[in-house]
Order: C-alpha cells, then structure tokens, then sequence
C-alpha cells in the first residue's frame, strides 16, 4: 500500500484439468441499455427530491472506494473493489493504507494473462461468475475489473494485468468475464478505455493512431462488453487520445461509447484522471474517483456545485449523471423493492480455490520439450533439486497495482512438497536473489517512470548452493522468471533482460546437471532465447493465483497435461516488436502507433519476422492432427455465414487439450491486410485415440476491415485463404473461399 501511496504522489506530480465447467452463459443479463427501464419512474420522483448537493454528491468519490449516498432517500453509496486480481482488501476511507479488517481475505485468482492462455471462454465465464461471489461477499457493488487493454508492447508493466494482444482473442474472454462477474448482481467496470498502452507517461501521454488502428485493434473488445455482455460500467482512462483526456474525451465517451454502441451505464474515472469540471461531465464521464484529499476538491465535487450555480451547466444536464447511476444500482439490487433478494456470494471458498486451480492448470505452456523431458518420470529419480527464489516467492500482493490479501498462496515449491511421494527428497536452492539498485532504501523502492532497476550479479554463496544442489540431485528444477514488484503498474520495463542474474544462474546449472528443467513465472515476454536453446524442457507459468504451485506440480509431473497457448508474441529481440521496430515506444508529451494495425502476431507474420515463441504457441504431452478442412460452400455473399468443419485426432497415448485456431488472410485487397488474423478458435478436449469434428462459424462481416474513407466497415469482394492450425505459426490446413 505504501508503494500505491508512492505512485499517486508521482502520478500527481507528473478436470483436475479436464473436469466440466459451467458452461458459458450466452443469455445475456439484464440489460442496462434497454431505454425504457422499468425504474424510471421511482429515479425520476428520487431526483425531483434530492438537493443539488446530494446529486453531485453522487458523482464523485466520498472516500477512496466509493461515492455518495443519500439516507435519507434510501440511496446507498456505490461500493467498489479492485478486481484483476480477485476482490482486493479493503482499503481505508480516506487514505491507500490497508483498513486492516480480518474479513477481507480473497482467493487469488491467476492473472489475466494466464486466462488469456487457457484460451478457454467457459474458463472466463467460471473466473467472472466466482470472482463475482466473492465481491458480493465483501458487499460491494462494482468490480474493477477486467482489464483488457491492448498488449502493444512487451515491455508494458501491466501486460500480466491484460489479456493478449489479440483483438479476437481479447473480446471473446471480456465478454464471458463481465457475464459471469454481473450475473452476481454486481456491476463490471471494464477499463482502461481506450489506448492505454503503456505506463510510461501515462499522466498526460497524448496517443495518436489512425481510426482502422482504433477500430481494428484497440475497440474490438471493448465494443463487445458493451454490446454482447452489456457492462454495467466503463473506466476511462489517465491518458490523452487525440489531445483530449480520456475521462473528458467527447468522441471517445460521447461519440463512440454512448451513441455508437449505445452504453447506457457510468463511466467512471480512473482514479485522479480529472482534469477538468464541466467539460469532463460535459465529455461523457460520470463519476470521478481519486486519491487521497479532500474529497469536496474533486473537479466533480464543489466546483460543479458552483459550475451549476453559476449557470454554466444545467441541472437537468446533472440530473441525466445521477439517473445512470442510479439506474445501475438498481440493476444490481443495491436499492429498490428486490435489495432482499440480492446474491449474497461467498469468498476463499474450497470450491472459488478449485476455480483458481482450474485456470492455473490450462494456463501453463509448454514451450520445449526435448526428448520428452517431460512430464518428469520420477522412477529411478530419488532427489530433485529446486532452485531459485521464484521457487518461493508469493505474488499475491507486490508492486504497485491492487493485488489480493490472502490466506492461500501455494508457490512452486510448496506444490511440489505436495504433489511428490515423500521418497523424494528435495534440495532447495534460492539460487539468486530480488535485489533492486535503491541506494535509499537498498531493496525495491527505485521505480522510475522507466522501471524498477535490478541488481544482476549473483551472490556467491547462493550460487555455489544452487550448484550444489543441482550436482547432488538427479533432476534440477530452476525457478526463474519475474515477480510482481518487478513488472508493475506505473511504469515499464527497460528490456527483455531476465532479471537478478538468472541467465548466469541457468547456465550454471545446465552444466552440472543436463536433467534441467526450466520453468519461467511472468507475466509478459522475456528474453529467453539462449536458456530455450540450452535446456530440453521450457515451461511457462504466471503470477497463477492461490493455487499456482500446485497446478505447476501437476503439470511437470504430469497429472495435468498442458493446454496452455501463448495470448501474445515472445520475440527474439525487442527491435523486432512492432512498436519498437518503427520507434514509436514511449514517444514523450506524445506517442504515435506507427506499426497501426500490425500489433502482435499481425506484425510479425506481414514482415516475416521469425518469433522466439508465436502466438498461440504451447505443447502438449500428447499430439494432434488437424484435417478435413471444409466448408459448406466455396462462395458466399457479403451477409452469410462460412461454416467450417475440421477433424481433430489425439495422435497420443494420453488425454489432452488442443486449441485449433482458424486464421484469415485476404491476400487481395484495395488496403493492407495482415498476413493472418484470428477468427475463431476452440479447445477441444481429447482421450488418447479419439477424433472430433469440430464446427465453427464465421460471419462473412467479422472479414471486413474498417474503411477510413467510408467510415464504416468494409468486406471488399474477393478470395479469403482460412488458415486452420495450432499456433498462428504451425497452420496445418488452408482453404481458399471467395466473397463476392
Ligand atoms: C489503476 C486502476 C485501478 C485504480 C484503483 C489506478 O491506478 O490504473 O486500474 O482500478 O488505480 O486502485
């Protein structure tokens, strides 16, 4: 909490597995865009008995999670928590300290990334409806959460925190997320919108991109939520677009958000990302929310009083804010006739753990596994050296963002004690150490703008132990990767550079023990081309919730097949990512998307740029073959529906999870369009032996690019090639299609 104090004085300067899921609930929930609310009589006789300074009493915080209420109308105040994470603890009311309550403790759900990675919506629709429970336990009433910017650049500190850098991808998890999450009587607040791709100058970074870019990569998902799964609630963001702030953003709020795509909830601030009074109102935002001071200073607080006072916003204008709001508490039985039939939820359950365990288990990725390394056949191996702090380190809590206080945290270690037959004996090694360059504090604390700095050489005690550990051991685990202090909210990172001398480390290992099994723990892409090439066995895991070592231990001893697929690019160099290859990371007062709409894999594949690891790149324990590639017809008209039809095989000897991915290129086209873009996608669940036929469909519409000239988008008639395959990069069947 310390540390969040930090930023806001810096921001303000400057089955096991395979076990069935519920499934994803296509009905929608109520609808907040429905015009003609059955409430609007009771809001309408509430406002004509409310004073103006009960209204605007509504639109601002009244403490650091919540805005005003009014008693005396049976109004209660709107209760948030932040959310990526799980419920986050409860926070003081007037300051970042913890309120230090004993009921708060939450499961710690793993990061969005790592659900990303599951590429599993019902996974999405089971994390949204438990983490839902729990907010309702905590009786709160808005959730902040999920985050589904853009992942633009890999270096972002808040990549674990989103989803992927896919727009396709993004939508059809956010969509079953907020579902699942509002289906609780609780409101989503999905954030940040929109173009909040970086933490580096995020105060007042003005970002300038063309409006296919916009349309294509950055709104997708953000659309969806509103449109498919009707959000109860968007958070602008701290940034600039276009020269205006996004809280007081007319075309981003007003424009798009409201009349394009027809949101009818609140748009909340994010917190101290106010600028101005009548023209944030005037722009779309409803509710500010900040950091600590006098919550009357808030732009929306008494300078709107006197704003209305003096006639330079109208009173109807305000009342039209207070109905949104209201509007949404009603939706979600925090007033009106229904308040005793409001969900209750639970919170650190067995079974909300079991979720996080489930996520956990189809997150992981297999990245290498030579001479079949893996799963470890633990026969004749009698000890198992672990090595490295992140063996041990918990990341519930960490770095700047919200994290969760809870009682479960299993680190890779502690699975593994749990998952190994006692004969097993096993030699831990923290190997190398967190240290951060703060010659203040001589430990975390340096975190510039421009990320935290690390101290990489290795402590030689902890060295030789590892090495130690390593010889006298049949089979070495190492532990690597980063942590929660080290990639964070409020700032970037400097490189791709593996941190704390873990390079060395690895290396040293591999020397004395081949049997060297490599597991990363991140939550964004990091250098690890030489260790990849060194070591037989690369897995990839996350900052993976309450019950991540566990669901890491069954993966490597193979209990768990792994199923987990990358949501985003790992590149070989950071020159080659997009936003760095055409030097448009950070940009300073202003960033321009140069590589528009080549973000991610769309970048990669248009340059030929060969990855380290592509998207939708990871292994299984068994194999699969894709074929029969069909499609009911071979010609379609700009309003119909293409529907596909492939074989899958499990080629293995054991149960698995595959996800076949379907690609679309338009290799003819009036505009540039990327060599692939993902278009479906399904997991399909295998025994050994067994073959399915998989369906999918797609719109002819969802082939359409967004056309600057007509503003509007456009299918240009013409051959589309579908690219059926395991990873954006392994694409085992094509089939051309025409559109005319
Ligand atoms: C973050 C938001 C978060 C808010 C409240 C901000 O710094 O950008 O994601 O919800 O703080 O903690």
């Amino acid at each position: 909490m310390k540390n969040k104090m930090k930023l806001v004085a810096l921001s303000i300067v400057v089955s096991a597995l395979f076990i069935n899921v519920p499934e994803a609930n296509s009905q929608t929930t109520s609808s907040v865009n429905s015009l003609n609310s059955k409430y609007d009589v009771e809001i309408d006789k509430l406002i004509s008995e409310m004073t103006i300074e009960e209204k605007i009493g509504m639109l601002h915080g009244n403490s650091m999670f919540s805005t005003g209420g009014v008693k005396r109308l049976g109004i209660p105040e709107l209760k948030m928590a932040d959310g990526p994470l799980g419920v986050r603890e409860e926070i003081s009311r007037n300051s970042w300290a913890p309120a230090g309550l004993t009921n708060d403790f939450a499961t710690y759900y793993p990061a969005a990334g790592a659900l990303a990675a599951t590429w599993n919506p019902h996974l999405a629709y089971m994390f949204g409806n438990s983490v839902g429970q729990e907010l309702r336990a905590r009786d709160k009433d808005m959730l902040l959460s999920p985050a589904i910017n853009i992942v633009r650049t890999p270096l972002g500190g808040r990549t674990y925190e989103y989803l992927t850098e896919d727009p396709f991808l993004n939508k059809k998890m956010a969509v079953q997320i907020v579902e699942g999450l509002q289906k609780n009587d609780v409101m989503a607040c999905v954030k940040h919108f929109a173009a909040n791709n970086q933490e580096t100058n995020r105060d007042f970074v003005d970002v300038q991109m063309d409006e296919r870019t916009l349309r294509e990569i950055y709104l997708p998902a953000f659309e969806a939520v509103v449109k498919d799964a009707k959000a109860y609630s968007i958070m602008g963001a701290y940034n600039k677009f276009r020269g205006e702030y996004l809280c007081e953003n007319d075309y981003m709020l007003n424009k798009i958000l409201r009349n394009e795509w027809g949101f009818k909830g609140v748009v909340v601030s994010d917190w101290a990302a106010v600028h101005s009074t009548v023209k944030s109102l005037k722009s779309g935002l409803d509710i500010e929310m900040g950091t600590p001071k006098p919550f009357n200073e808030f732009f929306l607080a008494d300078k709107l009083i006197a704003a209305v006072k003096a006639g330079e916003i109208s009173e109807a204008e305000i009342n039209e804010h207070v109905k949104r709001i209201l509007h949404v508490l009603y939706q979600v039985k925090a007033m009106g006739s229904n308040t005793n039939s409001r969900i209750k939820g639970s919170i650190a359950t067995e079974a909300h753990y079991q979720d996080a365990y489930k996520i956990a288990s189809e997150s992981v990725v297999l990245l290498k596994n030579e001479n079949k390394a893996l799963p470890l056949k633990l026969d004749a191996v009698k000890s198992i050296a672990v090595i490295g702090n992140n063996a041990i380190k918990k990341n519930a809590l960490g770095g700047f963002g919200a994290g969760v206080k809870t009682k479960r945290e299993i680190t890779p270690l502690e699975g593994l004690k749990n998952r190994l037959p006692n004969s097993i004996k096993i030699n831990f090694a923290e190997g190398y150490l967190e240290r951060y360059e703060d010659k203040k504090k001589g430990k975390l604390g340096d975190i510039t703008l421009n990320g935290p700095v690390t101290i990489d050489q290795l402590d030689p005690v902890k060295l030789q132990e590892a090495i130690d550990a390593a010889k006298n051991s049949d089979v070495a685990i190492v532990f690597a990767g980063s942590n929660r202090d080290y990639e964070t909210e409020a700032s970037d990172r400097r490189s791709l550079k593996l941190p704390f001398g873990q390079e060395e480390l690895i290396k040293k290992i591999l020397e004395v023990n081949p049997r060297t099994i490599v597991v990363m723990i991140g939550g964004a892409p990091f250098d690890i081309d030489e260790i990849g090439k060194k070591s037989s066995a690369l897995v990839w895991s996350w900052f993976n919730g309450s019950e991540g070592g566990n669901a890491l231990a069954d993966v490597l001893l193979g209990n768990i097949n792994p199923s987990g697929k990358l949501p985003w690019t790992m590149p070989k160099n950071i020159n080659e990512s997009p936003a760095h290859a055409t030097n448009s990371f950070p940009g300073g007062k202003t960033v321009t998307y140069a590589e528009g709409i080549l973000v991610g894999y769309r970048w990669f594949d248009t340059k030929k740029i060969e990855p380290l690891y592509p998207f939708g790149y990871g292994l299984s324990y068994t194999n699969f073959s894709i074929a029969h590639l069909t499609t009911d017809k071979k010609s379609y008209k700009k309003n119909e529906t293409i529907h596909i039809k492939f074989s899958i095989k499990n080629t293995g000897d054991r149960y698995g999870a595959e996800v076949a991915q379907l690609y679309v290129s338009q290799p003819v086209c009036s505009v540039l369009r990327p060599a692939k873009e993902l278009k479906a996608f399904e997991k399909v669940f295998l025994q050994a032996g067994e073959t399915k036929t998989v369906e999918m469909n797609v719109k002819v519409s969802d082939l359409a690019f967004y056309d600057e000239v007509k503003k509007a988008w456009n299918v240009e008639a013409g051959d589309f090639i579908l690219q059926l395959g395991n990873s954006s990069r392994n694409i085992s069947q094509t089939l051309k299609i025409s559109v005319r």
